[in-house]
């Protein structure tokens, strides 16, 4: 089992460190490999991406991601910037099934913006298409404008699109992951807008109709915002295309309180994936041992469940990670009266004890 450890940038470096100590601590025979990626690797190599990284990262059965992005490489020119390492990574591998879960931590109701009524027992999963739409879809560009509102004037555009073979492996995605769950899915579009999802919506209706025990229905993506913070718990697996994916995927992890206890993982149809927590690279609390390390944490165990085959592995992580937050352990994102304030390394210590 060889994983690629690609901590970047920011707390990214603090957080994967914790994760490594806890797989560590597992005594499976891991082979581990690190290299960098992000801004990090365009400071050493020039290039967020560099070829070692990209090669590591197609040879291993898994990759551990930390987070890419400093305010630093705002200026670059966007093929230089940190986040196109993550961009790449997902292109070049083929990772177009984004899992994102937003679950509600008993302990951690009271962390959320929302009544606690709202969001206990909350367990949504987002299933994000990660590799087409408009973030990949040509032409985009600047040029002058040959019509429109303002034809002769500047301006800038991106293609949204999606072929029906990229529409019919998510939905084959999703309901299979809501026959793991509840078996109910709502595909997300803006069918009453866009002729792209109109065609999302029209095929992942047919690909339904092999699933007649998964219910399916559709929602409206800005119908879907708002209803994700009027009755999240309404939703269950909830499908969409890459743009809306991004946005709704974000809302629902604040509404469990803390993006900092959020794992994600995106997968090829080799099943090789690349784990990652759903926050960022935080570059004003880096190095400072502030940051929760749990959410990487539970991508390891997300890792040893999807990419690596050892679900009682993974199950001894996400125990751990219940216990520690029994105990009261806190770092500061989660932190309220009552309970213990801890540092990114006791945090990561803690849950190796757990680990029974
Ligand atoms: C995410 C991030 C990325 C995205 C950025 C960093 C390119 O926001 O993983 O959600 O937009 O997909
Ligand atoms: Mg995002």
């Amino acid at each position: 089992m060889k994983i690629a450890v690609l901590p970047g940038d920011g707390i990214g470096t603090e957080i994967v460190a914790e994760a490594i100590k806890v797989l560590e601590a597992l005594d499976l025979p891991f082979e581990m490999e690190t290299a960098l990626v992000g801004g990090a690797a365009y400071e050493a190599h020039g290039h967020p991406l560099p070829p070692a990284t990209l090669k590591l990262a197609q040879e291993a059965d898994a990759i551990l991601f930390g987070a890419v992005g400093d305010w630093k490489f705002d200026k670059l020119e966007r093929a230089l910037r940190p986040e196109q390492a993550i961009l790449g990574l997902r292109k070049h591998l083929g990772l177009f099934a984004n899992f994102r879960p937003a679950i509600c931590y008993e302990q951690l109701v009271g962390a959320s913006s929302l009544k606690p009524e709202l969001i206990s027992g909350l367990d949504i999963l987002i299933i994000r298409e990660l590799t087409g739409d408009i973030y990949f879809g040509q032409p985009r560009g600047r040029r002058t404008s040959p019509d429109g509102n303002f034809p002769g004037a500047e301006e800038a555009f991106d293609t949204m699109r999606y072929t029906r073979p990229e529409i019919e492996r998510i939905a084959h995605v999703a309901f299979q992951a809501a026959r793991k769950r509840s078996r109910r899915v709502t595909s997300v579009d803006k069918a009453n807008v866009l002729e792209t999802f109109q065609f999302w919506k029209d095929v992942v209706t047919e690909v339904g109709k092999d699933y007649p025990d998964v219910a399916l229905d559709h929602m409206y993506v800005d119908n879907a915002a708002m209803q994700l913070v009027r009755a999240p718990k309404k939703f269950d697996v909830v499908v969409t295309g890459n743009m809306f994916g991004d946005i709704l995927s974000d809302e629902a992890a604040m509404l469990t309180g803390s993006i900092g206890m959020l794992p994600s993982a995106s997968l090829n149809a080799k099943n090789q994936g690349l784990y990652e927590p759903s926050h960022g690279s935080a570059p004003d609390i880096a190095g400072k041992g502030l940051a929760n390390p749990l959410a990487t944490i539970l991508s390891a165990a997300m890792m040893l469940r999807f990419s690596l085959n050892q679900p009682a592995a993974a199950d001894r992580i996400e125990s751990a990670v219940k216990a520690v937050l029994a105990q009261g352990l806190r770092t500061p994102d989660i932190h309220s009266e009552g309970t213990t304030k801890v540092g990114t390394m006791q945090m990561g210590d803690a849950v190796v004890k757990a680990l029974g």
